[in-house]
């Protein structure tokens, strides 16, 4: 069945009032679905979103031999004893996240055979890091039919020095994960410090494992035995880019909105850009509250990068607030080179906008939106086009809603609650 989104936008004007709460964020949930394989004990998850991916990724490890049981918003996962250690092709390739499969369990079972990746279309995403940093961990592997094959040479990893040419996050993750089942030691150099892999890393401590440097660019990682939840719960955090997305739409659309649940800590690139733009809002521990401005608000660079800088995930919301600011604003994405592209309907919706080349583009405001026809085409790009929907004057529609479902947890109950008039429609 096909969904859209039908928004009736604001025409510029500010109404939005009330709270909106934050959910568990998608891109830790993952991670720890996928760390349950270095755990002879079940795992408790709480404050796991209920959105789409965690589906695929939970299907994809049943079908591995682990029991998933889900509850409202919790998760218990009990890793195998035995596996196949082959990703299911079709399953593997709904998400990008499969890919952080391949270190727990090679590292568990001494071999894991998997398709490429699949997920958001936003660049080549290739995994050749993952594969150099198996191989220093004693691993080879053989590609047919489409199928990596890795394995472990003498049945387990063993501990490495590792520099990541790119502070990846997804590789950060899977080789952290594997070492702290290798034989001796691994260094992570140049390693993400995103506030979801510290919290993945504070877990896998706490349950036995040893890893140093957690939060900083160099991680240590003793390898030991099979690790043991006994009973100890992962709480998912609260999602920073659904946050600092709410954080967008109210600066945009709200009269007074107080996004709830959220860890400002983890939003902090943004709220300078925000205070320099001239967004009126005020902090509280675990909540942030965005009032009308008493003036314009005024254009302001972005560059993405890696944790703590300006995050990817919110280059497309925030590109549509730069539509709203005086004055001329340069985007660079510097991470994927396909994550420019929906600028194109936002030229369409009446955004003064020049792209330089895939990473670069100029824009110019302020202009105000119309409405119009839409197709999410990833899923950060997809709430930023409800968000230029809200804003438009007229209606929008927006296909292609199930890249939205698999990252945000139904988004339009929470809009509507703080004033937006936004349908889900079947065709
Ligand atoms: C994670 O992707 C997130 N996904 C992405 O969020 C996010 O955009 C990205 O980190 C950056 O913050 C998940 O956590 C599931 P990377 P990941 O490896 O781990 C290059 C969303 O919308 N690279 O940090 O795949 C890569 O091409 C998603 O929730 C290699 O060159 O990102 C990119 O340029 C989209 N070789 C850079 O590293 C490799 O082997 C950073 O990507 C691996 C990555």
């Amino acid at each position: 069945m096909k969904e859209s989104f039908v928004v009736n936008g604001l025409a510029g004007e500010r109404t939005l009032k009330g709270d909106i709460p934050v959910r568990g964020a998608k891109n830790d949930a993952l991670k720890i679905l996928a760390a349950s394989f270095l755990f002879k004990d079940t795992v408790e998850i709480t404050n796991v979103p209920a959105i789409d991916d965690i589906g695929a990724l939970s299907n994809l490890i049943q079908d591995l031999g682990s029991t998933v049981l889900r509850t409202d918003r919790g998760v218990a996962v009990t890793a195998p004893n035995d596996t196949s250690a082959k990703l299911d092709r079709t399953m593997a390739k709904k998400l990008r996240a499969s890919v952080v499969l391949m270190g727990p369990i090679l590292a568990r079972y001494g071999k894991v055979s998997f398709p490429h990746p699949g997920g958001c279309v936003i660049g080549a995403r290739p995994i050749d890091l993952f594969l150099r940093s198996f191989e220093k961990m004693g691993a080879s592997y053989s590609v047919d039919d489409e199928y990596y094959h890795i394995e472990a040479s003498s049945g387990k990893l063993h501990g490495a020095d590792i520099f990541l040419d790119v502070a990846s996050v997804g590789v950060t993750e899977t080789v952290m994960m594997a070492a702290t089942l290798a034989d001796g030691t691994t260094y992570i150099r140049n390693a993400a410090m995103e506030p979801e892999i510290q919290n993945l890393a504070n877990y896998l401590v706490k349950c036995g494992a040893s890893i140093e440097g957690i939060g900083t660019p160099t991680l240590v990682i003793r390898g030991g035995d099979v690790l043991e939840s006994k009973g100890e719960e992962y709480h998912v955090i609260p999602d920073r880019i659904e946050t600092g997305s709410f954080l967008i739409l109210a600066a945009l659309a709200a009269d007074e909105v107080r996004v709830t649940g959220c860890e400002p800590q983890h939003v902090r690139s943004l709220l300078s850009l925000l205070e320099q733009a001239g967004v009126n809002f005020t902090i509280e521990s675990d909540a942030i509250t965005v009032r009308k401005p008493s003036a314009p608000y005024k254009a302001v660079n972005i560059k993405t990068h890696e944790y703590p800088g300006f995050a990817t995930d919110l280059q497309a919301p925030m590109t549509v607030f730069l539509t709203q600011t005086d004055g001329e604003s340069l985007v660079f994405e510097t991470m994927f080179e396909g994550r420019l592209n929906y600028t194109q309907d936002l030229i369409k919706m009446g955004a003064d906008i020049t792209m330089f080349d895939p990473h670069r583009v100029m824009v110019r405001g302020p202009h105000p939106l119309t409405g119009r026809e839409l197709e999410g085409p990833d899923l950060r790009a997809g709430l930023a086009y409800v968000i230029a929907g809200i804003i438009a004057r007229k209606k929008s529609t927006i296909s292609s809603i199930g890249h939205i479902d698999r990252g945000y947890d139904r988004i339009e109950e929470r809009l509507r609650e703080i004033g937006v008039d936004i349908e889900r429609i079947s065709e």
